[in-house]
Protein backbone atom coordinates (compact mmCIF):
# COMPACT_ATOMS: atom_id res chain seq x y z
CA UNK A 1 0.00 0.00 0.00
CA UNK A 2 1.34 3.61 -1.04
CA UNK A 3 0.98 6.00 1.68
CA UNK A 4 -0.42 9.29 1.61
CA UNK A 5 2.08 12.01 2.41
CA UNK A 6 -0.31 13.34 5.21
CA UNK A 7 -0.19 10.04 6.72
CA UNK A 8 3.71 10.12 6.94
CA UNK A 9 4.10 13.58 8.51
CA UNK A 10 1.00 12.81 11.02
CA UNK A 11 2.57 9.76 12.78
CA UNK A 12 3.49 10.21 16.26
CA UNK A 13 7.34 8.77 15.35
CA UNK A 14 9.23 8.85 12.09
CA UNK A 15 10.94 5.41 11.06
CA UNK A 16 14.02 5.62 8.53
CA UNK A 17 11.76 5.54 5.49
CA UNK A 18 9.48 7.77 6.64
CA UNK A 19 12.75 10.74 6.86
CA UNK A 20 13.62 9.16 3.78
CA UNK A 21 10.22 9.90 2.25
CA UNK A 22 9.57 13.73 3.73
CA UNK A 23 13.18 14.70 2.51
CA UNK A 24 12.25 13.79 -0.56
CA UNK A 25 8.70 15.49 -0.75
CA UNK A 26 7.77 17.92 -3.55
CA UNK A 27 7.00 21.15 -3.52
CA UNK A 28 3.50 20.86 -2.65
CA UNK A 29 4.97 18.38 0.10
CA UNK A 30 6.98 20.13 1.29
CA UNK A 31 5.05 23.38 2.14
CA UNK A 32 2.63 21.15 4.13
CA UNK A 33 5.70 20.15 6.17
CA UNK A 34 6.90 23.69 6.48
CA UNK A 35 3.47 24.61 7.85
CA UNK A 36 2.97 21.57 10.23
CA UNK A 37 6.43 22.21 11.51
CA UNK A 38 5.62 25.91 12.20
CA UNK A 39 2.35 24.61 14.34
CA UNK A 40 4.67 22.43 16.41
CA UNK A 41 6.78 25.01 16.89
CA UNK A 42 3.92 27.59 18.08
CA UNK A 43 2.48 24.94 20.46
CA UNK A 44 5.37 23.47 21.77
CA UNK A 45 7.58 27.00 22.18
CA UNK A 46 5.72 29.70 20.98
CA UNK A 47 6.78 31.88 17.88
CA UNK A 48 9.40 33.97 19.16
CA UNK A 49 12.84 33.72 17.90
CA UNK A 50 15.87 34.20 20.55
CA UNK A 51 18.96 36.04 19.58
CA UNK A 52 22.72 35.00 19.95
CA UNK A 53 25.66 36.93 19.63
CA UNK A 54 28.28 35.24 17.53
CA UNK A 55 31.69 36.01 18.25
CA UNK A 56 34.15 34.56 16.01
CA UNK A 57 37.22 35.34 18.16
CA UNK A 58 39.92 33.71 16.32
CA UNK A 59 40.09 31.60 13.56
CA UNK A 60 43.44 29.89 14.72
CA UNK A 61 42.57 26.12 14.08
CA UNK A 62 44.72 23.03 14.63
CA UNK A 63 42.43 20.88 12.22
CA UNK A 64 42.72 19.95 8.94
CA UNK A 65 38.95 19.40 7.59
CA UNK A 66 38.94 19.29 3.98
CA UNK A 67 35.89 20.73 3.97
CA UNK A 68 36.75 24.23 5.56
CA UNK A 69 37.93 27.32 4.75
CA UNK A 70 39.79 28.26 8.01
CA UNK A 71 41.45 24.43 8.08
CA UNK A 72 44.92 24.81 9.46
CA UNK A 73 46.22 24.09 5.86
CA UNK A 74 45.10 26.88 4.09
CA UNK A 75 47.93 29.64 3.98
CA UNK A 76 45.46 31.71 1.86
CA UNK A 77 43.53 33.99 4.45
CA UNK A 78 44.84 35.76 7.47
CA UNK A 79 45.02 34.29 11.05
CA UNK A 80 43.39 36.91 13.63
CA UNK A 81 43.01 36.57 17.65
CA UNK A 82 40.82 39.13 19.65
CA UNK A 83 42.44 40.25 22.25
CA UNK A 84 40.17 39.47 25.66
CA UNK A 85 39.33 42.86 25.92
CA UNK A 86 38.07 42.80 22.25
CA UNK A 87 35.94 39.82 23.37
CA UNK A 88 34.54 41.47 26.38
CA UNK A 89 33.48 44.89 24.18
CA UNK A 90 31.43 42.24 21.83
CA UNK A 91 29.69 40.88 24.68
CA UNK A 92 29.08 44.49 26.34
CA UNK A 93 27.66 45.38 23.05
CA UNK A 94 25.63 41.98 23.36
CA UNK A 95 24.47 43.18 26.56
CA UNK A 96 23.35 46.55 26.06
CA UNK A 97 21.55 45.47 22.96
CA UNK A 98 19.55 43.22 24.90
CA UNK A 99 20.53 40.06 23.85
CA UNK A 100 20.14 37.80 26.47
CA UNK A 101 22.92 35.35 25.74
CA UNK A 102 26.30 34.86 22.92
CA UNK A 103 28.46 32.48 21.42
CA UNK A 104 32.08 32.01 21.40
CA UNK A 105 33.04 30.32 18.79
CA UNK A 106 36.43 29.90 17.54
CA UNK A 107 39.10 27.55 15.85
CA UNK A 108 39.97 24.35 17.48
CA UNK A 109 42.96 24.71 19.66
CA UNK A 110 43.54 21.96 22.76
CA UNK A 111 46.01 23.44 24.73
CA UNK A 112 46.67 24.37 28.62
CA UNK A 113 46.49 28.37 27.59
CA UNK A 114 43.69 27.63 25.59
CA UNK A 115 41.91 26.13 28.49
CA UNK A 116 42.61 28.75 31.15
CA UNK A 117 42.12 31.80 28.63
CA UNK A 118 38.19 30.47 27.88
CA UNK A 119 38.21 29.41 32.12
CA UNK A 120 39.56 33.59 32.95
CA UNK A 121 37.00 34.88 30.10
CA UNK A 122 33.88 32.97 30.57
CA UNK A 123 34.46 34.07 34.42
CA UNK A 124 35.13 37.40 34.11
CA UNK A 125 31.73 37.66 31.26
CA UNK A 126 29.68 36.19 34.30
CA UNK A 127 31.22 38.71 36.63
CA UNK A 128 30.07 42.02 34.55
CA UNK A 129 26.82 40.64 33.73
CA UNK A 130 25.87 40.20 37.10
CA UNK A 131 25.16 36.57 36.00
CA UNK A 132 22.80 37.31 33.48
CA UNK A 133 24.65 36.46 30.22
CA UNK A 134 23.81 33.05 28.46
CA UNK A 135 27.13 31.80 27.17
CA UNK A 136 27.11 28.98 24.81
CA UNK A 137 30.77 27.79 23.38
CA UNK A 138 31.53 26.21 20.52
CA UNK A 139 35.35 25.48 20.74
CA UNK A 140 35.30 22.08 19.27
CA UNK A 141 36.75 18.58 21.20
CA UNK A 142 38.19 18.72 24.50
CA UNK A 143 39.29 17.02 27.02
CA UNK A 144 36.03 16.07 29.59
CA UNK A 145 38.10 18.37 32.56
CA UNK A 146 38.49 21.21 30.28
CA UNK A 147 34.45 20.88 29.23
CA UNK A 148 34.20 20.36 33.14
CA UNK A 149 36.07 23.66 34.29
CA UNK A 150 34.13 25.75 31.49
CA UNK A 151 30.65 24.66 32.74
CA UNK A 152 31.57 25.10 36.33
CA UNK A 153 32.94 28.75 35.06
CA UNK A 154 29.55 29.36 33.83
CA UNK A 155 29.18 28.04 30.49
CA UNK A 156 25.67 26.36 29.63
CA UNK A 157 25.99 25.66 26.33
CA UNK A 158 28.14 23.82 23.69
CA UNK A 159 27.51 23.26 20.39
CA UNK A 160 29.69 20.67 18.59
CA UNK A 161 28.65 19.08 15.31
CA UNK A 162 28.50 15.73 14.17
CA UNK A 163 28.94 16.97 10.75
CA UNK A 164 27.59 13.72 9.03
CA UNK A 165 27.08 10.18 10.75
CA UNK A 166 27.97 8.23 8.20
CA UNK A 167 31.48 7.35 9.42
CA UNK A 168 32.75 6.32 5.71
CA UNK A 169 31.54 9.61 4.67
CA UNK A 170 33.08 12.05 7.97
CA UNK A 171 36.57 9.55 7.14
CA UNK A 172 36.39 10.57 3.33
CA UNK A 173 36.26 14.59 4.63
CA UNK A 174 38.58 14.47 7.01
CA UNK A 175 41.95 13.64 7.54
CA UNK A 176 42.32 10.00 8.47
CA UNK A 177 43.98 10.79 11.81
CA UNK A 178 43.83 10.57 15.31
CA UNK A 179 42.62 13.94 15.76
CA UNK A 180 40.16 13.90 12.96
CA UNK A 181 38.17 10.86 14.33
CA UNK A 182 34.81 10.28 14.47
CA UNK A 183 34.54 7.96 17.43
CA UNK A 184 36.62 10.79 19.75
CA UNK A 185 33.96 13.47 18.67
CA UNK A 186 30.68 11.03 19.69
CA UNK A 187 32.55 10.58 23.05
CA UNK A 188 32.40 14.33 23.25
CA UNK A 189 28.98 14.96 23.29
CA UNK A 190 28.55 12.13 25.96
CA UNK A 191 30.73 14.03 27.93
CA UNK A 192 29.09 17.08 27.15
CA UNK A 193 25.70 15.75 28.23
CA UNK A 194 26.81 13.97 31.15
CA UNK A 195 28.70 17.18 32.41
CA UNK A 196 25.38 19.09 32.30
CA UNK A 197 25.56 21.08 29.23
CA UNK A 198 22.53 22.15 26.70
CA UNK A 199 24.44 20.00 24.04
CA UNK A 200 23.69 20.88 20.62
CA UNK A 201 24.64 19.35 17.54
CA UNK A 202 24.48 18.75 13.77
CA UNK A 203 25.45 18.18 9.93
CA UNK A 204 26.27 19.87 7.06
CA UNK A 205 23.54 19.08 4.30
CA UNK A 206 24.50 18.24 0.58
CA UNK A 207 28.20 16.98 1.31
CA UNK A 208 29.43 15.69 -1.79
CA UNK A 209 29.02 11.31 -1.72
CA UNK A 210 26.30 12.37 0.98
CA UNK A 211 23.13 10.65 0.17
CA UNK A 212 19.43 11.06 1.34
CA UNK A 213 19.62 8.12 3.65
CA UNK A 214 22.75 9.62 4.96
CA UNK A 215 20.86 12.25 5.91
CA UNK A 216 17.99 10.40 7.34
CA UNK A 217 20.42 8.43 9.65
CA UNK A 218 21.62 11.85 10.67
CA UNK A 219 18.08 13.19 11.77
CA UNK A 220 17.76 9.67 13.61
CA UNK A 221 21.70 10.23 15.58
CA UNK A 222 20.28 13.49 16.90
CA UNK A 223 16.67 12.04 17.94
CA UNK A 224 18.90 8.97 19.86
CA UNK A 225 21.43 11.30 21.35
CA UNK A 226 18.41 13.47 22.66
CA UNK A 227 20.07 16.78 21.75
CA UNK A 228 18.77 20.16 23.27
CA UNK A 229 20.18 22.21 19.92
CA UNK A 230 21.02 21.62 16.74
CA UNK A 231 22.63 23.70 13.71
CA UNK A 232 22.70 22.34 10.28
CA UNK A 233 23.48 24.38 7.15
CA UNK A 234 24.48 22.91 3.70
CA UNK A 235 27.41 22.51 2.93
CA UNK A 236 29.11 25.37 0.73
CA UNK A 237 32.27 24.79 -1.39
CA UNK A 238 35.41 26.99 -0.70
CA UNK A 239 37.99 27.18 -2.88
CA UNK A 240 41.07 26.38 -0.88
CA UNK A 241 39.77 23.29 0.52
CA UNK A 242 40.49 20.19 -1.18
CA UNK A 243 36.80 19.30 -1.05
CA UNK A 244 36.59 21.88 -4.01
CA UNK A 245 37.39 19.20 -6.34
CA UNK A 246 34.56 17.78 -6.22
CA UNK A 247 32.45 20.99 -6.70
CA UNK A 248 30.76 19.32 -10.08
CA UNK A 249 29.35 16.18 -8.01
CA UNK A 250 27.27 18.55 -5.57
CA UNK A 251 23.11 18.87 -5.93
CA UNK A 252 22.88 22.47 -7.04
CA UNK A 253 22.94 25.10 -4.32
CA UNK A 254 19.13 25.33 -4.27
CA UNK A 255 18.84 21.77 -3.43
CA UNK A 256 21.14 21.81 -0.91
CA UNK A 257 19.27 24.45 0.70
CA UNK A 258 15.90 23.05 0.48
CA UNK A 259 16.80 19.77 1.77
CA UNK A 260 18.09 21.85 5.00
CA UNK A 261 15.10 23.46 5.30
CA UNK A 262 12.86 20.57 5.49
CA UNK A 263 15.79 18.80 7.73
CA UNK A 264 14.92 21.63 10.17
CA UNK A 265 11.18 21.19 9.67
CA UNK A 266 11.75 17.27 10.13
CA UNK A 267 13.69 17.68 13.42
CA UNK A 268 11.32 20.13 14.43
CA UNK A 269 8.33 17.79 14.25
CA UNK A 270 10.60 15.08 15.71
CA UNK A 271 12.17 16.69 18.79
CA UNK A 272 9.17 19.46 19.58
CA UNK A 273 10.54 22.00 21.36
CA UNK A 274 14.43 22.04 21.00
CA UNK A 275 16.16 24.93 19.65
CA UNK A 276 16.84 25.06 16.41
CA UNK A 277 19.30 27.62 14.83
CA UNK A 278 18.94 29.26 11.43
CA UNK A 279 22.52 29.04 10.22
CA UNK A 280 24.21 31.83 8.17
CA UNK A 281 24.54 29.44 5.76
CA UNK A 282 21.21 28.93 4.96
CA UNK A 283 21.48 32.61 3.73
CA UNK A 284 24.73 32.39 1.98
CA UNK A 285 22.47 30.74 -0.48
CA UNK A 286 19.42 32.78 0.07
CA UNK A 287 18.38 36.31 0.63
CA UNK A 288 15.79 35.14 2.29
CA UNK A 289 17.22 31.73 3.81
CA UNK A 290 17.12 32.46 7.47
CA UNK A 291 13.65 33.99 7.00
CA UNK A 292 12.32 30.70 5.56
CA UNK A 293 14.30 28.81 8.23
CA UNK A 294 12.16 29.98 11.06
CA UNK A 295 9.01 29.98 8.96
CA UNK A 296 10.14 26.03 8.71
CA UNK A 297 10.86 25.53 12.53
CA UNK A 298 13.91 27.45 13.75
CA UNK A 299 13.74 29.64 16.75
CA UNK A 300 17.31 30.81 17.39
CA UNK A 301 19.55 33.36 14.96
CA UNK A 302 22.45 33.84 15.62
CA UNK A 303 23.57 37.79 14.43
CA UNK A 304 27.71 38.27 13.97
CA UNK A 305 28.86 40.56 16.99
CA UNK A 306 32.64 40.22 15.53
CA UNK A 307 34.32 43.53 14.80
CA UNK A 308 33.70 44.02 11.37
CA UNK A 309 37.55 44.11 10.69
CA UNK A 310 37.94 40.73 11.19
CA UNK A 311 34.90 39.35 9.59
CA UNK A 312 36.41 38.93 6.52
CA UNK A 313 38.92 36.52 7.99
CA UNK A 314 36.29 33.76 9.13
CA UNK A 315 35.15 32.69 5.92
CA UNK A 316 34.11 29.12 6.29
CA UNK A 317 32.90 28.81 3.05
CA UNK A 318 32.44 31.13 -0.43
CA UNK A 319 30.14 34.32 -0.41
CA UNK A 320 29.68 34.01 3.26
CA UNK A 321 27.02 36.93 4.32
CA UNK A 322 27.57 40.37 6.20
CA UNK A 323 31.63 39.97 6.22
CA UNK A 324 31.81 43.34 5.63
CA UNK A 325 29.05 44.78 8.03
CA UNK A 326 29.55 46.31 11.74
CA UNK A 327 27.40 44.48 14.74
CA UNK A 328 24.52 47.12 14.94
CA UNK A 329 23.95 47.18 11.42
CA UNK A 330 23.56 43.12 11.66
CA UNK A 331 21.33 44.15 14.36
CA UNK A 332 18.81 45.99 12.66
CA UNK A 333 19.31 44.13 9.78
CA UNK A 334 18.28 40.88 11.99
CA UNK A 335 15.34 42.77 13.83
CA UNK A 336 13.65 43.59 10.26
CA UNK A 337 13.92 40.16 9.09
CA UNK A 338 12.55 38.40 12.10
CA UNK A 339 9.86 40.09 11.96
CA UNK A 340 8.48 39.85 8.42
CA UNK A 341 8.72 36.35 9.26
CA UNK A 342 6.23 36.65 11.81
CA UNK A 343 7.82 35.93 14.51
CA UNK A 344 8.42 37.86 17.80
CA UNK A 345 12.18 38.52 19.52
CA UNK A 346 12.72 37.23 22.59
CA UNK A 347 14.78 40.23 24.20
CA UNK A 348 17.02 39.82 27.49
CA UNK A 349 15.75 36.50 27.74
CA UNK A 350 18.63 33.54 27.45
CA UNK A 351 16.27 31.03 25.52
CA UNK A 352 17.44 28.19 27.11
CA UNK A 353 16.29 24.53 25.20
CA UNK A 354 13.07 24.13 26.34
CA UNK A 355 13.57 20.37 25.86
CA UNK A 356 16.68 20.45 28.61
CA UNK A 357 14.83 22.55 30.95
CA UNK A 358 11.55 19.45 30.45
CA UNK A 359 14.26 16.89 31.00
CA UNK A 360 15.23 18.62 34.12
CA UNK A 361 11.69 18.88 35.42
CA UNK A 362 11.18 15.23 34.64
CA UNK A 363 14.48 14.39 36.71
CA UNK A 364 13.43 16.40 39.74
N1 LIG B 1 30.20 24.75 4.22
C1 LIG B 1 29.26 24.77 5.18
N2 LIG B 1 29.54 24.69 6.49
C2 LIG B 1 30.83 24.60 6.84
N3 LIG B 1 31.41 24.49 8.05
C3 LIG B 1 32.75 24.43 7.88
N4 LIG B 1 33.04 24.48 6.57
C4 LIG B 1 31.87 24.57 5.90
C5 LIG B 1 31.50 24.64 4.53
N5 LIG B 1 32.42 24.62 3.55
C6 LIG B 1 30.67 24.39 9.29
C7 LIG B 1 30.96 23.06 10.01
C8 LIG B 1 31.51 23.50 11.34
C9 LIG B 1 30.96 24.90 11.50
C10 LIG B 1 31.74 25.76 12.42
O1 LIG B 1 31.01 25.41 10.18
O2 LIG B 1 29.75 22.35 10.17
O3 LIG B 1 31.12 22.67 12.42
FE1 LIG C 1 37.40 21.66 11.17
FE2 LIG C 1 37.15 24.30 10.45
S1 LIG C 1 38.96 23.01 10.40
S2 LIG C 1 35.56 22.85 10.92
Amino acid sequence: MIMEFSDILYKPYFSKEDIIQLLNSDYEQRNLLYKYAAEIKEKYISKTTYFRGLIEYSNICSKDCLYCGIRKSNHNLERYNLSDDEIINAADFAMKNNYGSIVLQGGEIESKNQTERIYKLITKLMEISNNQIGITLSLGEQSFDTYKLWKDAGAKRYLLRIETTNQDLYKRIHPNNKKHDFERRVECLRDLKQIGYQVGTGVMVGLPFQTIDDIASDAMFMRDLDIDMCGMGPYIEHQDTPLYEYRNELLPRVERFNLTLKLIAIMRIMMKDINIAASTAMQAIDKFGREKAIKAGANIIMPNITPGKFRDHYKLYDNKPCTDEEAQDCLNCMEVRITIAGDQIGLNKQGDSIHFLNKEKIVK
